[in-house]
């Protein structure tokens, strides 16, 4: 755009982050220049010495002062606006969003689709949908960011944060960690393969890749779950169906939420929410799980039924 070095404008975002940056860029300078020249004009005009009227003349014009304050005031509160409107936006993904979930770890990214595909250091994805990213780490913060999509967002170990882009062209793109990470931060890139909608459904059909919600169940049963957690709630453990989305009361007479973060801390932290009439028996998977496996965890908890 206007000849400026790039990285490329391939989502949504780009268009509008582009206009914000230049208008910015256009106040700052309009304040600037006129201030640097004027301090050179009086910097030559005032100089020591210099034959320039030195009186102290008395003046004062309210009006002016207004219009100096009320100007900058003004134009502060729209930028701020603006900004702020294209800053939320990016963290509320449209309805119907497809998900994807992110892993940083020392030193590369995974990425998981919900048909189960799992890449590393690639993401593939397809043109004009709408794509809403998960993000974790395994041990440190790390940071994703895709330039040519004006996205970028923390992993943070311990916690899911959010982030969404739609791609408005085909094409590789580079991906990159942005938050020093350790010996290898420079090298914890990658590529993002946009791709037309036939040939995105043709890579992933090659990948042979069963859904995230069956290697979920898997892991479920594998790791003994499935025998506290009974379908019909007869087992120790509450059961799971339909928990997805539900208010969840809790031992101490609170309520929580069951998302991806509540289920997460679940399985990590159980005992640090009990669900009332529940004993606090369930041990703590921390250190047997990945992040990767608990997200598809998270994918069968999900698959067994959203809470009216
Ligand atoms: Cu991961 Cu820097």
């Amino acid at each position: 755009m206007f000849g400026f070095p790039s990285p490329g404008n391939a989502s949504t975002f780009a268009g509008p982050w582009n206009w914000l940056f230049l208008v910015l860029i256009g106040l700052s300078l309009l304040f600037a220049v006129p201030i640097f020249l004027l301090l050179l004009y009086f910097s030559a005009r005032y100089h020591r010495g210099s034959r320039a009227d030195r009186r102290m003349p008395q003046f004062s014009e309210v009006k002016i002062e207004l219009v100096w304050i009320a100007v900058p005031v003004v134009l502060a509160l729209i930028v701020f606006a603006w900004a702020a409107r294209l800053y939320v936006n990016m963290y509320q993904p449209p309805a119907g969003a497809m998900e994807i979930n992110v892993i940083g770890k020392q030193w590369f990214w995974e990425f998981q689709h919900p048909e189960g595909q799992r890449e590393l250091a690639e993401l593939h994805v397809p043109v004009g949908r709408p794509i809403r990213l998960t993000l974790t780490s395994e041990d440190v913060i790390h940071s994703l960011y895709v330039p040519a999509f004006r996205i970028k967002q923390d992993a943070v170990p311990g916690r899911y944060t959010t982030i969404w882009f739609q791609a408005t062209e085909t094409g590789e793109f580079r991906l990159t960690c942005t938050e020093y990470c350790g010996l290898d931060h420079a090298l914890m890139g990658g590529k993002v393969y946009v791709m037309s909608q036939a040939n995105y459904e043709q890579w992933l059909s090659g990948t042979g890749a069963t859904g995230l919600a069956s290697t979920g169940e898997g892991l479920f049963r594998q790791y003994g779950c499935s025998g506290c957690h009974r379908m019909d709630g007869s087992g120790t453990g509450p059961s799971l169906v339909g928990l997805y989305g539900r208010q969840v009361p809790l031992a101490d007479g609170s309520f929580a939420t069951a998302d991806d973060r509540y289920i997460h801390d679940s399985i990590l932290l159980p005992n640090l929410q009990i669900t009332a009439g529940y004993q606090p028996v369930m041990p703590s998977f921390r250190g047997q799980l990945s992040e990767g496996e608990i997200f598809s965890i998270v994918a069968y908890i999900k698959s067994l039924g959203l809470a009216p």
